[in-house]
């Protein structure tokens, strides 16, 4: 429901009479603002955001480009800051599986969009009561962050994905979201506009790059990392990260296998089997199981020709270059 056009405010609709428009992937249009393409009704989270949130030093806000893991690292997140309340046993080791908020609630339930959840449909809530650390994400690129997110020194986390597999994955999700009378968008159509930079938030070039460069400009509150490092070594990224968080794991949780234990809550197999995510829905109206496909590195080699992962490449190289960035 988020990717269609309903609803917006005058103020809203008379700064998207001045913006560029195109052709979407699901049935509405995207409208390129601050040089990245929003979906109307995201458009105007997006705008209320900005206006409206304040950030504290001890948020932590989660940043992606559409379909480069987002699910999976607000459930991680989520884990690591409430593990004392709420105890992550699972799997081989676990048995109190079924207290977990993750075992009924959809990550994005739990850590909510700023600009498609918290501040979308003219809603601008009271946050303040809200107890620290608050958890929040956003696919809006560096230059439309709300400004106090850059103000403070809330902490920062960029997921970012090879561009193949995040475009493959969003193709797949763009035609689960289609309505069955609008037919499916085809690859070649998807891949012409993902090229260009008209994709759900995109150009998905620059915003990886935005990240970046912002990780390298402030390594103490933006931390950069890839999907792909995260599947490989899990552990690894998952302590580096509850360390920049402000809670890390000690070493008798580590001796207690908490860490794993997170790791398995928080896999692609526990998390999609879950109810919930087989069967529910978000508040804004897409199926759970959208945001669950394969989980898998390199799945776009089964999708693209030779000649579109050239062009990939190509693109990557020009748009990567000398940034000390690659995939
Ligand atoms: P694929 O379509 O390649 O399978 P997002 O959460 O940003 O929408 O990204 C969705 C992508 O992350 C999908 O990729 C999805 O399958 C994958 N994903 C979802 N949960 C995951 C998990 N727990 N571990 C690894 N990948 C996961």
């Amino acid at each position: 429901k988020y990717l269609e056009e309903d609803d917006i405010t005058q103020d809203c609709e008379s700064l998207i009479s001045t913006l560029a428009k195109d052709q979407g992937w699901v049935l509405s249009h995207l409208y390129q603002y601050q040089g990245f393409w929003h979906p109307s009704r995201q458009l105007e989270g997006v705008i209320t955001c900005q206006r409206h949130f304040q950030a504290r030093d001890t948020d932590i806000i989660l940043t992606t480009s559409p379909k480069c893991g987002t699910t999976w690292l607000k459930a991680l997140a989520y884990v690591v800051v409430n593990r004392k309340t709420n105890t992550p046993t699972i799997g081989a080791t676990g048995n109190n599986k079924q207290n977990h908020p993750l075992v009924t609630n959809n990550p994005h339930e739990l850590v909510p969009f700023l600009e498609l959840k918290v501040y979308v449909d003219h809603q601008v809530p009271d946050l303040t009561q809200m107890p620290s650390p608050r958890l929040f994400s956003t696919h809006l690129p560096v230059d439309s962050l709300p400004l106090s997110i850059k103000e403070t020194g809330c902490k920062v986390v960029y997921l970012g994905r090879d561009p193949k597999d995040a475009f493959i994955s969003l193709w797949h999700f763009a035609n689960k979201l289609r309505p069955p009378h609008g037919g499916k968008i085809s690859l070649e159509e998807a891949f012409d506009k993902f090229c260009k930079g008209v994709s759900l938030c995109g150009p998905f070039w620059d915003h990886v790059l935005s990240y970046w460069n912002y990780s390298l400009d402030n390594p103490n509150t933006v931390f950069f990392l890839k999907y792909e490092d995260l599947k490989h070594q899990p552990k690894l990224h998952l302590k580096k990260l509850a360390e920049f968080w402000g809670c890390p794991f000690s070493l008798e949780e580590e001796n207690n296998g908490v860490v794993d234990d997170i790791l398995s809550l928080c896999s692609f197999e526990i998390l999609s089997n879950f109810e919930v995510n087989k069967f529910g829905k978000l508040s804004s109206g897409e199926d759970n199981k959208a945001f669950f496909r394969k989980g898998q590195v390199g799945d776009s080699a089964n999708y693209l020709t030779k000649e579109m992962i050239h062009k990939f490449d190509q693109i990557s190289l020009t748009k990567f270059h000398l940034s000390g960035l690659n995939f």
